[in-house]
């Protein structure tokens, strides 16, 4: 007669390891659409180069303006997928990756700013369109103390000091705050190219910045919506 066997014993996976595991995949996803969307900047804005002006060079004034790109992008994502789950219907799973994509997004844009400031006229180069005015330098600057104000308040430590629903609010209302002064930084920086090519369609391709304007403009909006959508719930 065989003995049973009891099944070997798999030793216990704790909360912590599980938790940690997830908070890699979070980075790791939000790194990935970081670098993606980075890499298709630097190609997009070589080509473009090419169509306005007939020379194929790459330097850093290209990669500098994949990073604002690259930063409002992931920043304004992160604002979308709180009404993109809403609508969608796919709550708490879309909405984990709002921290990591929105702190990436600000990662990003600090790195662009030093890069405008330090590394571009160490370099001896200098950015397409200058961020002299005080508008559009102000705006830029206003959007990243705003955005690493968030990037501390985000942390847990933080939410259990203000409370759930204060902090939510901050990150909510900063957040939109944030996302909008960035992208009056870049519109009022390339309001002129915007305007040009949707009058003219000359350069064929737009600088970068429209596309990345618009998904932002559709973040607020989504949120717009998704407040009205709650006030009829309410009202039933
Ligand atoms: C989170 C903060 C920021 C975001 C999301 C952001 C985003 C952008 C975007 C989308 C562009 C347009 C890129 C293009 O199509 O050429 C841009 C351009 C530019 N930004 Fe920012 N920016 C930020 C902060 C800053 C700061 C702090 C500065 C420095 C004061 C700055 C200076 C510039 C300059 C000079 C340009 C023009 C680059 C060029 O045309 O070559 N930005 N930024």
């Amino acid at each position: 007669m065989s003995k049973r066997q009891d099944p070997p014993v798999r030793p216990a996976d704790d909360g912590g390891g599980r938790r940690a595991r997830t908070v890699s995949r979070l980075w790791s996803r939000a790194l990935a659409t970081a670098a993606g969307t980075f890499v298709f900047g630097c190609l997009y804005f070589f080509v473009r180069q090419s169509v306005k002006e007939g020379v194929w060079y790459f330097d850093l004034t290209l990669v500098n303006k994949a990073l604002g790109t690259t930063s409002l992008v992931m920043i304004a994502l992160s604002m979308a997928l709180t009404g993109i789950a809403f609508f969608a219907g796919r709550g708490s799973r879309l909405l984990t990756f709002r921290r990591h994509h929105g702190l990436v997004g600000f990662w990003i844009g600090l790195a662009h700013g030093a890069v405008n400031h330090l590394v571009l006229p160490a370099t001896g180069l200098r950015p397409e369109e200058k961020a002299e005015t005080l508008p559009a330098d102000a705006t830029g600057l206003a959007a990243l103390v705003i955005f690493g104000f968030l990037a501390i308040i985000s942390l847990a430590e933080v939410k259990g000091f203000i409370g759930g629903q204060a902090w939510r609010r901050i990150l909510r209302y900063g957040g939109y705050a944030g996302l909008v002064l960035a992208t009056a930084h870049a519109a009022l920086l390339k309001w002129g190219s915007w305007e040009n090519f949707v009058r003219t369609f000359d350069p064929a391709m737009p600088s970068l910045s429209l596309p990345a304007a618009l998904i932002a403009a559709a973040a607020v909006l989504l949120r717009l919506a998704m407040a009205l959508a709650m006030r009829r719930r309410a009202r039933g």
